[in-house]
């Protein structure tokens, strides 16, 4: 058995609750996506009481690593040991204290198969670095889903919403606008203006893009893809966008129509 040494240690509080985080360091989906920066693919191998097991591609690496996941049921801790390829050996060992309802404190530590103090120093550098990035899009990925967690205010669907004028509305798409309890958001697909959920039905990840030019949506999270037109997924999976008001265009105004 290699034995390891402490390369580098990232310490920082994070806005978000331990039950975000225990959903977060399980949700293995996102790594490729949200950190899209950082890894280029990511896959299942495997799942136990403990947690997944992954094979995951740095971006810029033509080999992936095999990485498994050993997280406590309290979510004080949890440690990520890369089993094979780049940086086999190697243990991410992390420490995770509530401090309040929705902040926690984490300390990040990289343990690897290296003595020499130059190199450990340097790999150290790497690490804190590229971890100060993945934390601060988790941290932004927890915070949008616990405000979209949260009830929303009660608001009666209009029969009608006005827009405004089709040429200046135009000017702002994709543009965000409220109908009833819903957030929408208008686009335009292939010179037709229409409205979709805003929100993805995965796990409320905001559908902020432009669509693409066959008229599909892509969350930022962990990349389901959705059909503007029809509402439904565009990647086979078992989900569908909610019902979004129709847009009709009357005497130059775009209007949203329940
Ligand atoms: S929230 Fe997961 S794909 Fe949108
Ligand atoms: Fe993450």
């Amino acid at each position: 058995m290699m034995s390891l040494h402490l390369a580098g240690t990232y310490v920082r509080e994070v806005q978000a609750s331990l039950a975000r985080i225990r959903e977060n360091v399980l949700d293995w989906e996102h790594l490729s996506v949200l950190h899209g920066g950082s890894f280029a693919a990511c896959e299942l191998v495997d799942s136990d009481a403990d947690g997944w097991r992954i094979r995951l591609t740095g971006q810029g690496r033509a080999a992936p690593q095999v990485q498994k996941l050993y997280l406590a049921d309290d979510t004080s801790a949890y440690r990520v040991v890369t089993e094979s390829g780049p940086g086999a050996g190697s243990e991410i060992r992390v420490a995770v204290t509530a401090r309040a309802p929705h902040l926690s404190h984490v300390v990040v530590e990289y343990h690897v198969p290296e003595v020499d103090p130059h190199k450990l120093a340097a790999i150290g550098k790497a690490f804190v670095a590229i971890y100060e990035t993945l934390w601060d899009e988790d941290e932004a990925m927890m915070r949008a889903r616990e405000a979209a967690l949260a009830p929303r205010r009660k608001a009666a669907t209009p029969a009608l919403l006005f827009l405004g004028e089709e040429a200046d509305v135009r000017q702002q798409l994709p543009l965000a606008f409220d109908f009833g309890p819903g957030r929408f958001r208008l686009v335009d697909i292939a010179g037709t203006l229409a409205a979709h959920s805003a929100t993805c039905p995965h796990w409320l990840g905001p559908l902020i893009g432009a669509p693409d030019a066959a008229g599909v949506v892509t969350c930022p999270w962990h990349g389901y893809r959705f059909d503007v037109a029809t509402g439904c997924s565009a990647d086979g999976r078992d989900l569908r966008l909610a019902a979004a008001p129709s847009i009709r265009i009357e005497r130059g105004r775009v209007v949203a129509c329940a």
